[in-house]
C-alpha cells in the first residue's frame, strides 16, 4: 500500500519539501514567481490555514505572496509576530496566539503561528509566516524545516529580482 505523505515523519516531509523547492525555483529569477510557488507548495503540503511571505519594504513588513485567506497588507517593525521575528532576527513559534500580547490578528480562525525571518548579510528582507487554526500546531521540527528553507530563500534571494 503507498504510504500516505500523513505517515510520512514531518522532518522527511520536509526534506523532500526542500528539494521541490530547489527544482521549482530553478531557471526562474523573478521573486514574486518564486515565492508564489513556494508559498502554495508549503501549503497545499501541510494544508496549514495561511501561508505567506512578507517583505522588508522601509520600515514595514508589506504582504507578499500568500495562500489562504485575506491578510493584513502592512506590518511595523517589532510588531506582531512577524513584526517580532524582524526585529528580533529570529523564529518565533506561537503555540496560542492569544497568549502572545501584540499578536495581530488578521484572521479570528488563526490560532497558533511560526514566523521564520529570511536573513542576507546579517538583514532581514522578509518574513515567511504559517499560521493554523489549531492550537499548538506546530513543533520544533517545523521550526527547523521552515529553518531550512528560509536558508535556501535567503541564498537564492541575491539572484532573483
Ligand atoms: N499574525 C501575524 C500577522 C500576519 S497574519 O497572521 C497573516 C502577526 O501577529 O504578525
Amino acid at each position: 500500500m503507498p504510504v500516505q505523505n500523513s505517515e510520512v515523519k514531518i522532518s522527511e516531509r520536509y526534506a523532500l519539501l526542500l528539494k521541490q523547492v530547489a527544482s521549482l525555483v530553478q531557471g526562474e529569477e523573478y521573486a514574486v514567481a518564486n515565492l508564489s510557488n513556494l508559498a502554495a507548495v508549503l501549503h497545499h503540503e501541510f494544508k496549514w490555514f495561511w501561508t505567506g511571505f512578507y517583505l522588508v519594504r522601509g520600515e514595514e513588513l508589506v504582504l507578499g505572496p500568500f495562500q489562504g485567506p485575506v491578510a493584513c497588507t502592512r506590518i511595523a517593525y517589532g510588531k506582531g509576530v512577524c513584526g517580532s521575528a524582524w526585529e528580533q532576527k529570529r523564529s518565533i513559534c506561537v503555540a496560542d496566539v492569544h497568549a502572545f500580547p501584540g499578536h495581530i490578528a488578521c484572521n479570528a480562525s488563526s490560532r497558533s503561528e511560526v514566523v521564520v525571518p529570511v536573513v542576507v548579510n546579517d538583514k532581514v528582507v522578509m518574513v515567511l509566516d504559517v499560521d493554523s487554526e489549531h492550537l499548538d500546531h506546530f513543533s520544533e521540527e517545523d521550526r527547523l524545516g521552515l529553518e531550512a528553507i528560509c536558508q535556501y530563500i535567503a541564498q537564492e534571494w541575491p539572484t532573483w529580482k
